[in-house]
């Protein structure tokens, strides 16, 4: 029996689909709170069967924070995967990322050893892995390293990983995987596939950086391929193409049929929309766009697939490609 954490969110809801329809049984966690109606989407749209195939999907109410909400979900399991986090830039949020991110992972770490787990595959993300601003690609032998201009995001999914190593020091069989950008449809308001949604209303700037990208489900193609080898106490980075902003807001554009965002975000102009956002959040806007997001934006940055490559052969599908999928989505 398997157990997904996180199955509500867009990783999630695809690697369910991806589970239930090659056959296996299938658990997963929501909160009370949790929407199911976004992971059914998706289920629509890969398969005719898709209220079929969800209905296969066990569900079980839990919270990662709450240890005993977990209890009833584990009885029985023997692999979990665990995508749930919180993801945020917002510098307000930093307190409740870490908490949540790396308290919610200490306790799926606590619960796998009690319930004598055979394998976990915990999500990481290349946030915390160290960092090599040049345009060199990162490796999985970068440490993380403490920084000013580290997100509440980067430490967290850093402590979480943490959480992970030192449940190999006590036995657990596990394996992390660090994901890139991860592009795919469902999920248009928030985290990276918002990114689509903004460019179809009309986004007019394109940060000048680079960075790494992978489709959703080639994340899913590893994390499944990892979880049925033999592969322990390894983490993977998993990204598909290093790509400018410019270039991949442009295929999404173009993938989408509307204006291409061609103004670039300079650093004055990156300078004056931190301060602004900061400002409108003294009125209760959430924010948007931070001091550390716009400085990203500017870095050059690039990461290996040589190595999730080499263990397990897996192809990644072309950015282009993901795009022109995802895109097909939306409209
Ligand atoms: N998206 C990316 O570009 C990207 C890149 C690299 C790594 N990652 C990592 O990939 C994983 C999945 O990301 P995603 O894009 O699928 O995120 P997402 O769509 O925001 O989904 C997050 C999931 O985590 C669940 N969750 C959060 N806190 C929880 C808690 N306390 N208890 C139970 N469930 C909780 C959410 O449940 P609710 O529905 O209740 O909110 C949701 O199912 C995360 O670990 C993220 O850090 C993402």
């Amino acid at each position: 029996m398997i157990l997904v954490t996180g199955g509500t969110g867009l990783l999630g809801s695809h690697l369910l689909y991806s589970l239930i329809n090659s056959g296996k049984e299938v658990r997963a966690i929501k909160r009370a709170s949790s929407s199911l109606s976004e992971v059914k989407k998706v289920f629509t749209f890969y398969s005719e069967n898709a209220e079929k195939l969800f209905a296969k999907i066990k569900w079980f109410d839990a919270d990662i924070l709450i240890p005993e909400s977990l209890d009833e979900a584990f009885e029985k399991v023997s692999h979990v995967y665990h995508s749930a986090a919180m993801i945020s830039f917002d510098p307000g949020d930093k307190e409740a990322l870490i908490r949540n991110n790396l308290i919610g992972t200490a306790n799926i770490v606590d619960a796998c050893i009690t319930f004598n787990i055979k394998k976990l595959v915990h999500v990481s993300s290349t946030a915390a892995l160290g960092k090599q601003l040049n345009g060199e690609e990162v490796t999985e032998d970068m440490i993380w390293a403490p920084d000013s201009m580290n997100s509440g995001y980067s430490i967290s999914k850093f402590r979480s990983e943490m959480e992970v190593w030192r449940g190999l020091e006590e036995g657990l069989n596990m394996v992390i995987v660090n994901p890139s950008i991860i592009l795919g449809p469902g999920f248009w308001q928030k985290g990276s596939s918002a990114m689509f949604k903004k460019i179809k209303d009309g986004l007019r700037f394109y940060a000048t950086g680079s960075t790494g990208f992978v489709g959703v489900n080639d994340v899913v193609k590893a994390m499944i391929s990892l979880m049925e080898s033999d592969i322990k106490g390894e983490r993977f980075i998993i990204n598909s193409e290093n790509i400018p902003y410019q270039k991949a807001f442009k295929m999404i554009a173009e993938e989408l049929g509307v204006r291409v965002p061609n103004f670039e975000a300079t650093p004055l102009l990156g300078a004056i929309a931190w301060r602004l956002d900061s400002f409108k959040s003294w009125f209760g806007f959430p924010r948007t766009i931070t001091k550390e997001a716009v400085a990203a934006g500017r870095n050059l940055t690039a990461f290996s697939n040589k190595k999730i490559q080499d263990k397990t052969g897996i192809e990644f599908e072309p950015i282009r490609e993901v795009i022109s999928q995802t895109a097909k989505h939306l409209k």
